[in-house]
């Protein structure tokens, strides 16, 4: 019997596509192996977003020499974006000899039929990555999928992305939209609930363009009709919108879908008109503005968060001025920041105005310094309140405590018990913290959360 390790980093669409593979693998008959130690198959799935992902997945890659020497007929499988990053295969060639099998982002259907290969006694490395705009079309079927929580699912619609923000490498390497046949979806949902899933999250790198490339009239919001009308789902999530494509249809139809979350994840990238324009982002900070002052009167408990890129190429200090004035006047609820990494290929990696290293580690340090007192100023507004929040378990931080989200995505932490776990509970928030909030158990909570 054949053991497999799997390693993932990267985004939410990464961890999507292991658990595929997971599945993948295991209706070929092989099963898990605790550690990469004790395993004969180790899959690393990568990113390639920013420059500090690819360092660590190949100090990871590298790590993995000893493993090969310990036991030499273990296969090595590495997939995923930054392997379908153009010259990746060339350079994985040459400074990692160690690795059998190079999959890209098209491929992963195919990883067991490329292990059998291996396990055959194929000598050479197998690499199969797409190029240009070459895709296999199983990906949008309907595949084994290896899941481990019940109480909460995640599920993709839609893969690729054609929005090509200057910064970004996605579309590169994850090719253009496709979304999934609804009907697909639907049922793969329907399962997941009547095997006790509660809350379902939507995966795509911009959800809000479902169904565009489909007949029928499908769209993002008849999706989330559709799945509104499957009794014992509880919770509905998204991730991630794109503000330009985020209508005010959408919102008016959320609001008549009480199981769609009011969470609203809406990455801002920048808070100045110039940089966002150079980042083809499609939107300008009025256009914003107006959106989530939109969202907040239709829904005004809701909770909004967002990604922020500093230093993206000719930012200079007032353009970054303006993108603290117009963050603070945003109020998110919490904001996920990160220092612009210039990704080869890219429209932005071509500016020549790069910022250097040390004027993106202080502005990242300014722009969370003024953001983290807003998430702590309304988390705390938060103390006293009850809330429902499905319970995922013990925390990961503290064994003594049991942890959930609340509708709004918040993780509270609170003394409990194993009972509870994959339940609604009624949480009275006692204290609250930049990132979490500290409650204790009320009650049951009666329905929905
Ligand atoms: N499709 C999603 C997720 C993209 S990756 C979206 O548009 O939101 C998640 C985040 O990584 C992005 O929102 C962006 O803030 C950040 N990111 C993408 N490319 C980057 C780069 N080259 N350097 C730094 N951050 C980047
Ligand atoms: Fe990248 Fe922009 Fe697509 Fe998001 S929407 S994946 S940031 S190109
Ligand atoms: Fe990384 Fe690929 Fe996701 S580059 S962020 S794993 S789409």
């Amino acid at each position: 019997m054949h053991c497999y390790y799997l390693e993932t980093f990267g985004c939410q669409m990464n961890e999507n596509d292991s658990r595929t593979m997971a599945g993948l693998l295991e209706s070929s008959g092989y099963q898990e192996a605790e550690t990469k130690e004790q395993a004969d198959i180790i899959v690393v799935n990568t990113c390639c977003v920013r420059q500090s992902a690819e360092n660590r997945i190949n100090g990871f890659i590298g790590s993995l020499k000893k493993i090969k020497t310990m036991n030499p007929g273990a296969i090595i499988a590495v997939c995923g974006c930054m392997v379908q990053k153009e010259g990746s295969v060339q350079r994985f060639l040459r400074t990692a000899r160690h690795i059998d099998i190079l999959i890209g982002t098209f491929a992963i259907s195919k990883l067991p039929l490329y292990i059998a290969e291996k396990l055959a006694g194929v000598k050479e490395t197998i690499i199969d990555v797409a190029e240009g705009e070459k895709s296999y079309l199983p990906l949008t079927e309907s595949y084994p999928v290896k899941r481990s929580s019940d109480s909460r699912a995640q599920v993709s619609i839609i893969y690729g992305c054609d929005n090509f923000c200057s910064y970004c490498i996605v579309p590169y390497v994850r090719g253009r939209e496709k979304s999934r046949d609804p009907q697909i979806i639907l049922s793969e949902i329907s399962s997941l609930v009547n095997d006790g899933c509660r809350e379902i999250q939507l995966l795509g790198q911009n959800v809000n363009s479902y169904g565009r490339d489909l007949a029928d009239n499908w769209s993002f919001a008849r999706l989330l009709q559709e799945m509104s009308s499957i009794p014992n789902l509880a919770r509905i999530r998204y991730m991630t919108s794109h503000p330009k494509d985020f209508s005010r249809e959408l919102v008016d139809t959320i609001a008549g879908l009480p199981k769609v979350c009011r969470h609203f994840h809406l990455p801002l990238q920048a808070g100045c008109d110039k940089t966002l324009s150079a980042m083809n982002r499609g939107y300008n900070c009025d256009y914003y503005l107006q959106l989530i002052n939109y969202i907040r009167r239709v829904f005004p408990d809701c909770a909004i968060t967002s990604d922020l890129i500093v230093g993206f190429p000719g930012e200079t200090d007032e353009d970054f001025a303006a993108t603290l004035d117009f963050v603070s006047a945003c109020k998110f609820d919490a904001a996920y920041t990160f220092i612009y990494s210039q990704r080869s290929g890219t429209p932005a990696a071509e500016i020549p105005d790069q910022i250097n290293e040390e004027i993106k580690k202080e502005r990242i340090q300014r722009l969370i310094a003024m953001q983290e007192p807003i998430s702590l100023a309304i988390n705390c507004k938060l103390i006293g309140r009850h809330l429902p929040v499905l319970v995922e378990g013990k925390s990961k931080n503290n064994p003594d405590m049991y942890s959930g989200r609340t509708e709004s995505n918040k993780i509270v932490n609170f003394p409990g018990d194993s009972d509870m776990t994959g339940q609604f509970i009624d949480i009275e928030i006692v204290s609250a913290k930049t990132w979490n909030l500290l409650g204790s158990a009320v009650s049951p909570s009666k329905g929905r959360g």
